[in-house]
């Protein structure tokens, strides 16, 4: 039976969206064949969806770094049909095809099992930015940031990522410090659990001290540049940052006296090749840690046919939380 995609092709050099009919004669190798429920809406996927970034080396291209289904059909003895699955990272939608599909074959070792308290939608309301939130809150628990130590903060905050990882550490005890440009997105935060608001222009001007007032026990970073590079400086005493993005820029100008006369622990999160163990580990986690109400809170459901203009929104920083793609609305 055919099925629905989004496909990218490059032509003259630009890339190109359309959407194909496919039949399983087109699907790439791999052991196990999902149907797909819903796919999550992240910034990669901007990126990829516009062919930025040299993500994609090789098209014609399915795009959608993640994805929750059910299996249709099982080469391996972890899974069998009619079993609940996740995906996210393994390149999936970089140099593998992606969840912007009704039907995707991978190996088996790229999925995870749906935990017990998830289900497919609430699953792709996480996705890979609420996946890499909880890796960052167990980065932080494993370099003993603790909730009496001080306040966490949380840079582009109102973003997918920064959204769950809000929820999650408020859930989670500590008090939050919420870094966002939106003044629109202040009631929205503290309803996730925000204990305070900064400006993000409070951090994106070079500062001028090596090691600034200690301000935060522990830090969430999705924007990189000048915005870490601060928040580094005002990290506290043996206090952490989890480093997962670049939505602010790629550069880091910073020096190593915060590393050493304060102990301050500087901590690279990356979904995309996580072990399983550490996978599963945080899937489980997710399903007990966010509350079911904060993420409903976070998550907008959109059709399949508005992911072109969906993904240009991501890129020019107009979506606020999670958006989810029903791929078969
Ligand atoms: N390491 C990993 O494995 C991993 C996994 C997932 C995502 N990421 C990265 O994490 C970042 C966030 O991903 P996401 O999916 O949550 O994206 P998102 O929903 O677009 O959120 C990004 C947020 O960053 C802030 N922002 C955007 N442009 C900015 C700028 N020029 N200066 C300062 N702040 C800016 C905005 O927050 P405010 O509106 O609140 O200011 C925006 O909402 C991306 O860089 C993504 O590539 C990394």
């Amino acid at each position: 039976m055919s099925f629905k995609a989004l496909v990218l092709d490059q032509i003259d050099n630009k890339i190109r969206q359309s959407w194909k009919d496919l039949d399983d004669g087109d699907l790439p190798a791999g052991e196990v064949i999902v149907r797909v429920a819903y796919s999550g809406l992240n910034y990669k996927d901007g990126l990829i969806l516009k062919g930025l970034a040299r993500l994609v080396r090789d098209y014609p291209h399915i795009p959608g770094i993640d994805f929750s289904g059910t299996v249709e059909a099982s080469d391996s003895p972890d899974f069998k049909p009619g079993d609940e699955v996740i995906a996210t990272g393994w390149a999936l939608g970089e140099r593998r095809w992606g969840g912007f599909t009704q039907k995707v074959k991978v190996d088996a070792n790229m999925l995870v099992r749906m935990p017990a308290g998830l289900d497919l939608e609430r699953a792709m309301a996480l996705g890979t930015a609420g996946f890499t939130a909880m890796l960052a809150v167990m980065a932080l628990e494993r370099a003993g940031t603790t909730s009496d130590r001080g306040e966490v903060l949380v840079t582009g905050a109102a973003g997918g990522l920064g959204s769950v990882a809000v929820a999650l550490l408020a859930k989670l005890g500590y008090g939050v410090v919420a870094s966002t440009g939106r003044k629109e997105t202040h009631e929205y935060l503290k309803s996730l659990g925000a204990g305070s608001i900064i400006d993000r222009g409070e951090l994106s001007e070079p500062g001028v001290r090596p090691l600034e007032k200690a301000r935060w026990a522990g830090v969430i970073d999705t924007v990189g540049g000048v915005t870490l590079a601060r928040a580094y400086a005002q990290t506290a005493t043996h206090g952490a940052l989890a480093v997962c993005g670049n939505a602010g820029g790629n550069d880091l100008n910073m020096t190593v006296l915060p590393l050493i006369l304060r102990g301050v622990g500087l901590l690279g999160i990356d979904s995309n090749f996580c072990p399983g163990d550490l996978r599963r580990q945080a899937w489980s986690r997710l399903a007990e840690d966010m509350p079911a109400d904060k993420l409903k809170a976070i998550t907008t459901v959109e059709p399949f046919a508005r992911l072109p203009e969906l993904g240009e929104a991501i890129l020019e920083g107009k979506i606020r939380g999670r958006t989810v793609i029903d791929v078969n609305t």
